[in-house]
């Protein structure tokens, strides 16, 4: 296998140059030969432009890779070595009405987590599973990254419901890692993190430095203002009182559980200033980006991707399916099956931690128990998202009432209940599961 076919179904989304920037460095130990960028008719102008930066980018690197564009993604898929799911269901205008909703009754409205993320799971549920029965039949050999959100609930209904090979991954931790290497002003190479927990909430249990635990003089750092964030989250100070109390490195995600209501005033605030949502600005960005991506000169990932929370995409993406291809036994945080590698969660549920990755794929390094202080959110988060999972697949209005009551950022059945309503009426094209009245 020298001949790799890389299918990218999301072609057109604007980190597309970041994956491309990670295949050519990785160039010489990944053979690819072939990618498919794939997007569907709404986002056809924006593959467009992808795929002429794309070409550009490539030839500059004097690479042997065919790059081709199509709407068809059977044929994008149809014997793919790996497949890389990076898509947005109803786009950024749906994302909008995911952070718009929610906030509408006075609750967080975030794309992945909360009730905006179980919005996106819902649309998104119905159009992996099409993809994942489109694997099954025309590359059984693929293997599937996920990268698509929510990642943790995603992977795991692949994993559930398909007999494709998975594995999900954010950059959340790779991003943990550089940040904290930052701090440390070191090399990154030399930092090492047990990772334990769920995507979009996974603890830093342990943080060594050349193989000593640094875990305390880290914490200490974090306390002292070296903060670790994503430029999509607001950006808010940690406690240190609470840092100290958790003695863990939290993710930059869980801003929105420890500190919901500093995030929620900043979210209204923002509202009330027109800054609009994180959505709303992003659609500001990608504006500028596409007309920077049309520039004919330009020849690699412009520096204003920078503004987008995904930096560190490529590294992680690439290094993990190079992992895979070149049978390396390295460890990475991704998203898979526990099967005991987190004592106190079920076996068959995905959780995020360090896995040690080779053409077998990615094998769970055991961690043990959660601690108690966090085992109980942890463990609401993942009924949540099994809950929301069932929901997706069902279209059962009781199962979705459930998952979102349960949610720990909604604050009350009646909250619940109404933002529910609101995201099926205005979700209904992309729920065709819930056989919503019109
Ligand atoms: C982080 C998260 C991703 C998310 C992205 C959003 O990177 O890990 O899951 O998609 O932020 O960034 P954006 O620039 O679209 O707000």
């Amino acid at each position: 296998m020298d001949n790799l076919k890389v299918a990218v179904i999301g072609g057109g989304s604007s980190y597309t140059p970041e994956l491309i920037e990670g295949l050519i460095k990785r160039s010489k130990e990944l053979p690819v030969r072939e990618i498919y960028l794939v997007d569907t008719q709404e986002g056809k102008a924006k593959l467009d432009i992808i795929y002429g930066l794309t070409k550009r980018m490539i030839n500059k690197a004097k690479l042997n890779v065919k790059v081709y564009k199509t709407l068809n993604r059977k044929e994008a898929i149809k014997d793919a070595d790996f497949v890389i799911t990076q898509l947005r269901v109803g786009g950024l205008k749906a994302r909008a009405s995911d952070e718009r909703i929610p906030l509408m009754h006075n609750t967080i409205g975030q794309e992945t987590t909360g009730a905006g993320g179980f919005a996106k799971a819902l649309r998104t549920i119905p159009v992996i599973l099409d993809i994942c029965r489109d694997i099954e039949k025309l590359s059984p050999k693929a293997w599937l990254i996920n990268f698509t959100n929510p990642a943790g609930i995603i992977t795991e209904m692949v994993l559930k419901h398909t007999n494709v090979k998975t594995i999900g991954l954010c950059n959340v931790p790779i991003n943990m890692v550089k940040n904290i290497a930052k701090i440390l002003d070191v090399d990154c190479n030399r930092v090492k993190i047990d990772f334990a927990g769920l995507n979009h909430m996974v603890y830093g249990k342990k943080i060594y430095l050349d193989g000593e635990d640094a875990t305390t003089f880290v914490l200490e750092k974090m306390g002292d203002g070296s903060e670790i964030n994503m430029k999509n989250i607001p950006d808010l100070k940690w406690d240190t009182d609470f840092i100290n109390a958790l003695k863990m490195l939290p993710c930059p995600y869980h801003r929105y559980f420890y500190m919901s209501d500093e995030i929620l005033n900043e979210e209204i605030q923002g509202l009330k200033e027109n800054k609009g949502t994180r959505a709303q600005q992003v659609m500001e960005i990608e504006k500028n980006l596409f007309e920077r991506f049309k520039d004919l000169n330009l020849n690699e990932k412009p520096k204003e991707l920078e503004k987008r929370g995904g930096a560190y995409y490529s590294d992680a993406a690439i290094s993990l399916i190079s992992a895979i291809y070149n049978d390396k036994e390295e460890i990475h945080t991704v998203n898979v099956m526990n099967n005991g590698a987190i004592s106190s969660m079920p076996d068959n549920v995905v959780v995020e931690v360090n896995a040690v990755v080779s053409k077998l794929g990615a094998k769970p390094i055991a961690i043990g128990e959660l601690p108690v202080k966090i085992n109980g959110l942890v463990q609401q988060v993942k009924s949540y998202e099994i809950l929301t999972i069932e929901a997706g697949l069902t279209g059962d209005y009781y199962t979705a009432l459930m998952a979102l009551s349960t949610n720990p950022l909604v604050p009350s059945v009646t909250t619940a209940k109404k933002i529910l309503d609101d995201i099926l009426l205005e979700n209904q094209d992309y729920l065709p599961q819930f056989n919503i009245e019109k």
